[in-house]
């Protein structure tokens, strides 16, 4: 019965892949995924880290069958699952032929490149945040919301951070990150230990396609811990570009104590142009110390943020923790928003990749 199944499954030829919007096919061999094989045949497949934890290679499986080889889930959420979305790193055909498709890039956004850089200096935004200011060979240019990959010469895999601040048209040669400390993490650990000042970097940048979309509803943005960054460079940036959407930022922490760069969101809220509420969300927050904003968690705030302007063209942008993010993305779409009108970048680790393979 086995073996009956596995034939049944085998396909006869070396499996073609169609890659939209490209229209490009190639023959993916044994053993290769389809992210390895699109690489091969030159196909600019978005991808980064190609052990199934960053989602740069998320695309639409159209037609035919993968399988995964380390769990789509500790990456996609449930939603997207069902909604036909693989990880291209970790699918391998298992139909003669399957298409794909990439979700649309940035456009204008600049090529990745490679950078050698160095941490000049560090601010310490909470206890377990800090701004990273990072000192770069040349001028940097990037999107608003996208990250940079780095990596120092004691680690084996580069780190994705997110730019925290606007960029800046001609690029920058100093660039900024807020990096919360990972316990047990290789290089959070250095870096609040203060033993990677000065050392030597290898930037890739910039990556990803996490971006603010030209729409005109409402921009409901939501942020976990160091997830803060990408939003503020994103809204630092419209503001300067003088957007006029209703734009609501609800932040989740654990207490008062966790919240940080209130300074910003106070400047960015003073001069947006189309009505800016700021929502922080304590988890944690002791009940007797006088706290008035709000209390839970930060998704349970999603429904008041939409305040019924879910079908004006609402879209949500998001980032922080994996279990949050998946968790807004169930509310907002309970709430009537489409997926193709979420965005996020998830803040996965190395232990996001340990764990989808010993699964
Ligand atoms: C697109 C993207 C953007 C990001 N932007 C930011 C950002 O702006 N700010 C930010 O703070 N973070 C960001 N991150 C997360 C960041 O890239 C790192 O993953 C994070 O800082 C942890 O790095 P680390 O080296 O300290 O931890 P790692 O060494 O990666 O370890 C992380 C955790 O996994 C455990 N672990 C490691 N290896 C294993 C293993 N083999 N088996 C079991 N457990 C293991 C460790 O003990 C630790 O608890 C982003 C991630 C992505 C994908
Ligand atoms: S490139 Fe596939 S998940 Fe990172």
């Amino acid at each position: 019965m086995v073996s009956f199944l596995k034939n049944l499954f085998k396909p006869k030829t070396a499996p073609t892949v169609e890659v939209q919007p490209f229209g490009t096919s190639f023959e993916v061999p044994a053993g290769q995924t389809v992210l390895e094989s699109a690489l091969e045949h030159s196909v600019p497949f978005p991808h980064n880290c190609t052990v199934g934890t960053c989602g740069a290679c998320k695309c639409r499986l159209v037609s035919g069958r993968v399988k995964a080889i380390t769990d789509f889930g500790y990456v996609l959420s449930q939603k997207e699952l069902d909604a036909g979305y693989i990880l291209a790193c970790q699918a391998v055909p298992q139909d003669e032929r399957i298409v794909v498709q990439v979700p649309a890039g940035i456009e204008d956004a600049p090529p990745a490149e490679r950078y050698r850089g160095s941490i000049v200096a560090t601010e310490s935004l909470t206890h377990d945040i800090l701004r990273v200011k990072v000192e770069l060979d040349r001028p940097l240019r990037f999107v608003a919301g996208q990250y940079a990959s780095l990596k120092s010469a004691e680690l084996a895999l580069p780190r994705c951070y997110s730019f925290a601040d606007a960029p800046e048209r001609e690029g920058s040669r100093t660039v900024s990150f807020m990096i919360r400390k990972v316990p047990g993490g290789a290089f959070t650990e250095a870096l609040f230990a203060g033993t990677l000042k000065g050392t030597s970097l290898t930037v890739e940048a910039p990556l990803g396609d996490f971006h603010l979309r030209t729409g005109e509803g409402p921009m409901i943005c939501v942020a976990g811990g160091s997830g803060l960054a990408p939003l503020l460079s994103i809204l630092e940036d419209a503001r300067k570009k003088r957007v006029t959407r209703r734009c609501v930022l609800l932040f989740g922490a654990r207490t008062q104590a966790d919240l940080y760069a209130l300074d910003q969101i106070r400047t960015i809220a003073g001069g947006w142009r189309g009505g800016f509420e700021f929502l922080p969300v304590l988890s944690a927050e002791p009940a007797d110390s006088g706290w008035e904003g709000r209390r839970g968690m930060v998704t349970e705030y999603i429904a008041e943020a939409l305040a019924g302007e879910a079908d004006r063209g609402a879209e949500f942008y998001m980032c922080g923790p994996p279990v949050m993010i998946d968790r807004a993305i169930d509310v907002a779409c309970d709430q009537g928003i489409a997926l193709d009108s979420i965005h996020y970048d998830k803040f996965t680790d190395l232990g996001t990749a340990a764990r989808a393979v010993a699964a």
